[in-house]
C-alpha cells in the first residue's frame, strides 16, 4: 500500500553552480531532491561566485531557470557591504543567510559590526538564516531579541544549542530552527568507520549525548533539513578533506526507519519537511504537489543508486524501511520507480509564482 504525502521541501542545499559542477548543478541536484521526495529546494548561497548582489543572483537562476527539474528558490548571502542590495532583492530570493561561523566558502562575516545592519534593514517578512553554532548561536539569539525579528537558526547539532533554543522560544523569542539527518543519525562516534576525512562536515559530527539531546527535544525542532554538501570522494578523500555530506537522497528514508521504530510519527516527520517549512519561509501552498511512499519496503543505501555527482554517502550499507515510490510535481509525474522524469528546466522559481 502507499502513502501519499505532501511534496516535500527542504529549506537548506547546496547546489554548487555557478562554479563547481563537477560536485553538483542545479540539473543534478533537482534531480536527487526527486529522487529524495523533495519538490521544493532552498539553495545556499555559498557558491563560487558567492551570490550577493544582483549579477550574482542572476547567474544562478539563469542556470536554475534551464536546468532545475524542481522548484526552488536562491538565498542571498550577506557580506560586509551588501546590507541595501540585500533590502532591494528581498522579495526575489528565498531569504537572507548569514555566516556568523567558519564554514566552507567566503562570506564568513567576522566583524560583529557587519552583522547588525542586517538584521536592522532585512523585513521581518522575510526569512533571515544563520549558520551560528555555540556562543555565535547565543549572539544570534540575543539580536533576534533586540531587533524582535524572526531568525532561523540552521542545523543545530549540540545539546547546549537546542536547550538555548527551548528557553528562548519559552521566552517568546522569535527563532525557529533545523537539525539535519547527520545530527540524528550519527555522532563522533561514528567518525571511524566513515572515515576521517569523509566525516568532515560544519558543524562537526557531535557527541553522543549531543544526538541525544537533539532526539530528547524534537518538539523544539521546527524544521529537517539535509544541509546537502555535495563534495566528490577525490575531495574529501585528498589532503584537505572539505566539509559537508550529501542527503537529500537518504533523509527521507531514515527519518521513515525512524518512523518503523516508534521514535517519530509520520506527522513528526511531514510537519518538518513540509508544514514548518512552509510556514517559516512563507512559500505558497502547492497542493498539486504530492509524495506516494511505500513504508514496507526495505532496502540497503548505496551510493551508485544517487543522482547527486558527488558519488558517496555516509550512510554507505544502512539498511532502511521506506521508499519514495512516486513525486508529483504541480500535476505530472517527475519522478517514479527509480526514474526521474521532469526534464531540465521544468523546475519553477517560487518567489516568481
Ligand atoms: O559542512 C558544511 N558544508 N557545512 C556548511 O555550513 C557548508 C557546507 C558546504 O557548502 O560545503
Ligand atoms: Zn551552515
Ligand atoms: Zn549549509
Amino acid at each position: 500500500m502507499l502513502t501519499k504525502l505532501p511534496g516535500l521541501i527542504d529549506v537548506h542545499v547546496h547546489l554548487r553552480e555557478p562554479g563547481a559542477t563537477h560536485k553538483e548543478d542545479w540539473d543534478s541536484g533537482t534531480a536527487a531532491a526527486l529522487a529524495g521526495g523533495f519538490t521544493t529546494v532552498l539553495a545556499m548561497p555559498n557558491t563560487n561566485a558567492a551570490i550577493v548582489d544582483g549579477q550574482t543572483l542572476g547567474l544562478s537562476l539563469g542556470a536554475a531557470e534551464l536546468k532545475a527539474r524542481c522548484d526552488y528558490a536562491q538565498y542571498l548571502g550577506g557580506s560586509s557591504t551588501n546590507p541595501k542590495t540585500a533590502l532591494e532583492l528581498s522579495n526575489k530570493v528565498a531569504g537572507l543567510k548569514l555566516y556568523l561561523d567558519q564554514t566552507y566558502g567566503d562570506l564568513k562575516l567576522d566583524d560583529m559590526a557587519d552583522w547588525l545592519p542586517h538584521f536592522a534593514n532585512w523585513p521581518k517578512r522575510a526569512p533571515l538564516a544563520v549558520h551560528a553554532e555555540g556562543k555565535t548561536l547565543a549572539a544570534a539569539i540575543l539580536l533576534a531579541a533586540i531587533y524582535d525579528r524572526p531568525v532561523h537558526l540552521c542545523h543545530v547539532s549540540r545539546r547546549e544549542e537546542i536547550l538555548l533554543i527551548r528557553t528562548a522560544k519559552e521566552k517568546g523569542l522569535r527563532v525557529t530552527c533545523e537539525v539535519c539527518p547527520h545530527h540524528l543519525f550519527l555522532s563522533e562516534d561514528d567518525i571511524l568507520a566513515i572515515g576521517r576525512g569523509r566525516s568532515e562536515v560544519r558543524p562537526r559530527l557531535a557527541t553522543k549525548a549531543d544526538q541525544d539531546a537533539l532526539w530528547a527535544n524534537l518538539g523544539v525542532v521546527d524544521c529537517f533539513a539535509t544541509d546537502h554538501a555535495p563534495h566528490t570522494l577525490a575531495e574529501k578523500d585528498g589532503n584537505n578533506p572539505l566539509p559537508g555530506f550529501p542527503g537529500l537522497e537518504t533523509i527521507l528514508p531514515l527519518l521513515l526507519t525512524a518512523v518503523d521504530e516508534g521514535r517519530l510519527t509520520l506527522t513528526d516527520v511531514v510537519t518538518r519537511l513540509h508544514d514548518n517549512p512552509q510556514r517559516i519561509f512563507a512559500l505558497p501552498k502547492q497542493p498539486t504537489n504530492y509524495i506516494e511512499v511505500d513504508l514496507d519496503s526495505s532496502y540497503e543505501i548505496h551510493a551508485k543508486d544517487q543522482y547527486t555527482r558527488c558519488g558517496w554517502t555516509p550512510f554507505e550499507g544502512w539498511k532502511v524501511k521506506g521508499r519514495v515510490v512516486r513525486v508529483v510535481l504541480r500535476g505530472k509525474t517527475a519522478y517514479e520507480d527509480g526514474r526521474v522524469l521532469a526534464p531540465p528546466g521544468c523546475g519553477k522559481n517560487i518567489r516568481n509564482l
